[in-house]
């Protein structure tokens, strides 16, 4: 083989190597819902993250406290105050309602309940019209360390869990939330679920 020709082959084979990351970068960027099994996206730079709420554990009110034996967890749950008094004169969750959710490691405390002793998890959901997330709801959920640091804004897995209770405003604890709304008092409950939901 010539070596000219030889070059030409390698220099055609480098730009179709080029092409072809430039047209899956296209495509990827175009359509994110296909990698996530159709139910939402990956956050495009667009469309930020929800917020991490820094002033939660002073503005925010803390509803539920929900004990999961099986994996030595507690989950604590806080909502902003205005959605929180908003629920007062409505059963459905506002726009624009931030809802927190903390989960520490546990030591056994007295009776059957568990003691918070290190915060490890902060999962965040807030409720908004314009998301444009599908099958949510209209929550969109983030993942933070206690830090504050992202470690997750995929929605796909979040969505994948909570849109078993759809008829629930996509939220595991509302009968809780309204509960203590109702009553003015934060509700405990052990976890509905098996060992896997709690981290
Ligand atoms: C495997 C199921 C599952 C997945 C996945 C999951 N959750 Fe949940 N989530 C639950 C359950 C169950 C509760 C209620 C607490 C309990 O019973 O432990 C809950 C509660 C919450 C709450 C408190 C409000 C509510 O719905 O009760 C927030 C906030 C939350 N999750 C955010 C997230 C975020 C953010 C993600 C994704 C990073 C996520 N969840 C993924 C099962 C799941």
């Amino acid at each position: 083989m010539k070596l000219t020709t030889w070059i030409s082959g390698l220099l055609l084979f480098v730009v179709s190597i080029g092409v072809a990351i430039a047209f899956s970068h296209f495509t990827t960027s175009y359509s994110p819902l296909a990698a996530d099994g159709g139910y939402s996206r990956t956050l495009s730079a667009a469309a930020a993250a929800v917020k991490f709420p820094s002033n939660y554990r002073q503005q925010f009110v803390h509803y539920a406290t929900v004990d999961c034996p099986n994996s030595g967890v507690v989950r604590q749950m806080y909502i902003d105050r205005p959605s929180l008094e908003r629920l007062k004169a409505s059963e459905a969750v506002s726009n624009g309602a931030v809802i927190v959710m903390e989960t520490y490691s546990v030591r056994r405390g007295d009776g059957n309940r568990l003691v918070p002793t290190q915060l490890n998890n902060l999962f965040v959901r807030e409720k908004r019209q314009g998301w444009n997330i599908s099958n949510s709801g209209g929550w969109q959920s983030t993942w933070y360390s206690p830090s504050g640091s992202l470690v997750s804004d995929s929605q796909s897995s979040c969505i994948g869990c909570h849109i078993q209770v759809r008829d629930r405003d996509y939220l595991f604890t509302l009968p809780a939330l309204q509960m203590a709304v109702r009553t003015g008092q934060t509700q405990y409950q052990q976890t509905e679920f098996g060992t896997s939901v709690c981290r």
